[in-house]
């Protein structure tokens, strides 16, 4: 891998960009309990990204950050080249951010494509006033807005379930429905919290290969939290390793598998 200011060439040909994303000495403190200490790392356009650590490492609080749920008591945050002030998630969103939680946050009672519909809101403009006096413009907008959430839904191949309530689809399903919501947003960097726990092999199998064709077909920006180290391996580029809110290894697969630290940070430490 060749890294330099304007990107590298991975091993199987994709051609990843500059900085989109760069975290900057970021401390995170919940009253005396440090979740992170001073972390730096860069994300790349084009990237997957993956943070790994052992449980209570700060992986989620770190993602909480990126997406504006969480602000760091120090350190800074320059996204897409400026240096992004403190945002609720909303705003973050808007600029492009869309996430998914570790424990599933859809709509239960909602069908598939509702909860989908969702992932649209910062594009719909029109407010209620505005769609009775101008019914046209908001219709166009509705239209327009439901062909990208299709469009998602094919890909994710979830078409035969699409009016189903979530409340009746299994967790892995479940799981791939809130990555349509997150895509619907047709988000530049997308936030991944553990999109595989609690699927079994050939789920994960599935999410591993949808994770891979969002990246190359839409050439979405990834970054996620994965305990499953053989999918990390796999899917990922470059791996940022956490531990006790410490970041303790930054790089290649291959170069944080035999990161002594890393090494020692696992031993022993058990996962779900
Ligand atoms: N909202 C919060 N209030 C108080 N403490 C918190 C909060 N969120 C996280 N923490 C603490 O911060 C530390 C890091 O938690 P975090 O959830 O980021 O870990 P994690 O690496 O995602 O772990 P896991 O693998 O179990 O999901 C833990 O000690 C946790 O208890
Ligand atoms: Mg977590």
């Amino acid at each position: 891998m060749q890294d330099g200011q304007d990107g590298y060439v991975t091993a199987d040909g994709r051609k990843i960009g500059g900085v989109i994303m760069e975290m900057k000495n970021i401390t995170l403190r919940f009253g005396g309990v440090v979740a992170i200490k001073d972390i730096s790392f860069d994300i790349r356009e084009g990237e997957i990204r993956a943070i790994i650590g052992p449980n209570g490492a700060g992986k989620s609080s770190m993602l909480n950050v990126i997406s504006g749920f969480y602000h760091p008591q120090e350190g800074e945050m320059i996204y897409k080249g400026s240096r992004r002030p403190p945002m609720k998630p909303y705003e973050v969103a808007r600029q492009g951010i869309a996430r998914t939680f570790q424990n599933i946050a859809l709509f239960e009672g909602m069908t598939v494509l509702d909860n989908v519909m969702t992932g649209r809101l910062n594009y719909m403009k029109t407010n209620l006033a505005q769609q009775a006096m101008w019914w046209g413009k908001a219709q166009k907008e509705e239209v327009a807005n439901r062909e990208v959430a299709e469009r998602i839904i094919d890909f994710l191949e979830i078409q035969s379930i699409r009016k189903t309530p979530v409340s009746r689809l299994p967790y892995g399903l479940k799981k791939r429905v809130e990555l349509a919501r997150a895509l619907a947003a047709e988000p530049s960097i997308l936030l991944l919290d553990e999109p595989m726990a609690g699927m079994n092999v050939e789920e994960k199998e599935d999410m591993s290969r949808f994770i891979l064709d969002v990246n190359d077909e839409f050439g979405t920006t990834i970054a996620l939290i994965e305990h499953d180290m053989g999918v990390v391996m796999d899917l990922s580029d470059r791996v940022v390793v956490m531990d006790y809110g410490k970041k303790i290894g930054d790089g290649t697969p291959d170069e944080v598998r035999s990161n002594q630290d890393v090494i020692d940070a696992y031993l022993g430490v058990a996962h779900d």
